[in-house]
């Protein structure tokens, strides 16, 4: 925790030097209102975090926002080639929603809030430069461009006339707060719990040194954390294991991300393999059999470690599911099945213990008596644990505030749209946004 607050203390500096020896990004969302209830009409999301691509759109009326998402699957080849072709397969899937959904003939351009979930660094609202590729993305070009721009020349080859306006650019954890936040006012802070894993609270302009913008109402704005990348400076290295050395070196971007290789779900299941692999090398585990196991690298996925964690009491069924997918389902022994499901549970709580920890910290800043923490991805949604875990750090590290942990399912698709919402709003009353 204090390293972690160390690390905020010094990416929050005005001075250059100091925030360049930070592993954070804390960035200026250039996001400050926050919904009301008061909304009406319809808005678009778009939603590139990693895996799949959503375009959703939310239609508010009489206090309630009503969600339409279609999903689209990204392909291999498209996540590894060129910036353009991720972008240009980004504008094909708006066209077809625009079409699926007849939006062609509304009398004016929609709004469209744009969740971009890769660390970027943001200029104005609806301005980014991308900063590194994270996660499934590996793309050899795109590195300080603007995402927005990007969309704008993929949308113009691609689907001319399309009837949108984007007006902003964000984050999904700050899409997610912002979903949070209208299902709970108390909601200060989005986390992601999905393929990657990432943090973004609401602050106080005078509590951000290196702040450059207006003091206007409101007097807050959202911060992006970016803590996938805490730990980059080798701060953690007396903490990590063997297992995230080696799971960091076959991994698609070496040498960055610590924190997200950690606990988040593209690699959770790759830790608790090279675990296992150890084990049977060691002749422990299933008496030293288990090839498919052993050199199926990023073969075990997080889902896997879900299944297993979802068998309750004696119960076995699942984990001998997972087991049967690794050819072991008859050579493993009651021990064996024991060992596995103990490696799988001691990796997820260190996994949830890891993440609640830095969550304790923001939750001491943002020092409310009830803090509510929306959160979005797979990891979070379907590991029947990880809230318990998570809450068992936060009940003993902050004492002073309440602290609720709600799912906000599709929230940072959803909160794209509400991210338009705010830019619409800021720019009638002349906030600065850049
Ligand atoms: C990665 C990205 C970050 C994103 C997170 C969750 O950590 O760098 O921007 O918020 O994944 O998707």
């Amino acid at each position: 925790m204090s390293i972690f607050s160390k690390h905020m203390e010094l990416a929050n500096s005005p001075d250059k030097n100091h925030r360049q020896k930070s592993d954070l990004l804390m960035g200026n969302s250039f996001i400050r209102e926050l919904l009301d209830g008061t909304e009406q009409g319809d808005f678009l999301g778009l939603d590139l975090g990693g895996t799949n691509f959503r375009v959703v759109r939310v239609s508010f009326k009489d206090g309630q926002a009503e969600t339409t998402t279609q999903y689209y699957t990204l392909l291999e080849s498209v996540l590894c080639g060129p910036v353009a072709g991720v972008f240009d397969f980004i504008a094909e899937s708006l066209a077809d929603f625009v079409d699926r959904y007849s939006l062609k003939n509304s009398r004016k351009n929609i709004p469209l809030g744009f969740t971009f979930s890769f660390p970027s660094s943001q200029v104005s609202i609806n301005q980014s430069v991308i900063l590194h590729w994270t996660k499934t993305l590996r793309c050899p070009d795109g590195i300080g461009d603007d995402p927005v721009a990007l969309l704008e020349a993929a949308i113009a080859r691609k689907a001319k006339d399309l009837p949108v306006d984007i007006v902003a650019v964000m984050s999904d954890t700050v899409s997610t707060l912002m979903a949070g936040n209208y299902l709970d006012r108390n909601c200060r802070i989005g986390l992601i719990l999905g393929t990657g894993c990432n943090a973004a609270f609401v602050e106080h302009i005078s509590e951000i040194d290196k702040w450059t913008g207006d003091d206007k109402d409101p007097q807050h704005v959202i911060v992006n954390v970016e803590l996938g990348s805490f730990g980059d400076s080798g701060c953690l290295d007396e903490f990590r294991t063997e297992y995230e050395r080696e799971l960091d070196k076959y991994s698609n971007h070496p040498a960055s991300f610590t924190f997200e290789k950690s606990c988040a779900g593209m690699y959770l299941g790759e830790f608790v393999r090279l675990v296992l692999t150890r084990l049977i090398r060691e002749g422990v585990l299933f008496g030293g059999k288990g090839e498919k196991l052993t050199e199926g690298r990023w073969k075990f996925t997080t889902s896997h470690v879900t299944s297993i964690e979802s068998d309750q009491g004696n119960s076995t069924t699942k984990t001998m599911e997972v087991l049967e997918k690794f050819d072991l389902a008859t050579t493993a022994t009651a021990k064996d099945i024991a060992i596995v499901r103990e490696v799988v549970e001691v990796s997820s709580r260190r996994g949830a213990f890891w993440i609640a920890t830095l969550m304790a910290v923001l939750v001491n800043h943002v020092a409310l008596p009830e803090v509510t923490i929306a959160i979005d991805g797979s990891l979070f949604e379907k590991h029947p644990k990880y809230h318990d875990s998570m809450m068992e750090i936060l009940s003993k590290f902050c004492s002073k505030s309440k602290v609720k942990l709600i799912l906000a399912k599709d929230g940072s698709g959803q909160g794209g749209a509400f991210g338009a919402v705010s830019a619409l709003r800021q720019a009638a009353r002349d906030l600065r946004s850049a």
